[in-house]
């Protein structure tokens, strides 16, 4: 497990704008979750998708993969005891401290990162990867980040790459956050296909929770696109 890499914390700029502001508040609502021990989404279970995806009848072989929002690294460490060589990235410092207790106490070699998802080239992470796993982390990054966090992607990704995300779907109602504008516009398939141009949207699989949440399959496809954003 490599902890050479140095921990740092989001620079948000002393005159932040708007934009700035709702990374802000995502990071500091992510860490009040972290820091009081109440992490609702950290079920400790690898879901059955991913599970499929890696075991089941056509599983991939195993090669590089990439965690974006690994939290505890449940998924992580999961990945890296069936064979995979696994980088994990995570925003907040205590997801990633945990995380990396976790593969080391499962005996599994995770890169855990410190770093920020939609800021790839800042990391040490240049890929290629072959599969790349989100479980709810884009669908809670602000829309202004998320054209960065698909290139970021891209860049990295193997040709053939596979994409599995988990993502809410949008929910007007019911966001704890209001100011925080992405928890309310969540993630469509349709955003996804404009997002991601030179990937094909694969698969789309409703979850099973009590609000729309989705299953995204995507497959890198070429690789003659414009990256900038
Ligand atoms: C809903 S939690 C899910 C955590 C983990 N995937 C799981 O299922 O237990 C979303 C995770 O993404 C992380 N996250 C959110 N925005 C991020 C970003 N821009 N870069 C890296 N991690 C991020 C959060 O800190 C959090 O751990």
């Amino acid at each position: 497990m490599d902890r050479s890499d140095t921990t740092r914390t989001p620079a948000f700029s002393a005159n932040t704008t708007q934009q700035d502001q709702e990374e802000e508040s995502v990071y500091h609502a992510l860490e009040r979750f972290y820091n009081a021990g109440k992490v609702p989404w950290d079920t400790g279970v690898t879901p059955p998708e991913l599970v499929t995806l890696i075991e089941g009848d056509g599983r991939l072989r195993p090669g590089r993969a990439l965690e974006l929002g690994c939290g505890t690294g449940t998924n992580a460490t999961y990945l890296a005891r069936h064979g995979w060589e696994v980088t994990a990235v995570d925003l907040i410092d205590s997801a990633v401290a945990q995380a990396r207790e976790k593969a080391s106490a499962m005996g599994a070699a995770v890169r855990v990162l410190h770093g920020d998802a939609t800021r790839l080239d800042e990391l040490d992470a240049p890929g290629p990867f072959d599969l790349f796993f989100d479980l709810s982390c884009y669908c809670g990054i602000p829309l202004h980040r998320r054209d960065a966090y698909a290139a970021g992607l891209t860049e990295r990704a193997a040709p053939g790459a596979r994409l599995l995300m988990f993502g809410y779907g949008p929910e007007p109602v019911g966001n704890p956050m209001p100011e925080v504008t992405s928890w309310t516009e969540g993630v469509t398939a349709d955003e996804l296909r404009t997002r991601f141009p030179g990937w094909e949207l694969l698969d789309v699989t409703p979850g099973t929770n009590p609000v729309p949440t989705f299953w995204f399959t995507l497959g890198r496809t070429s690789r003659d696109i414009d990256l900038t954003v």
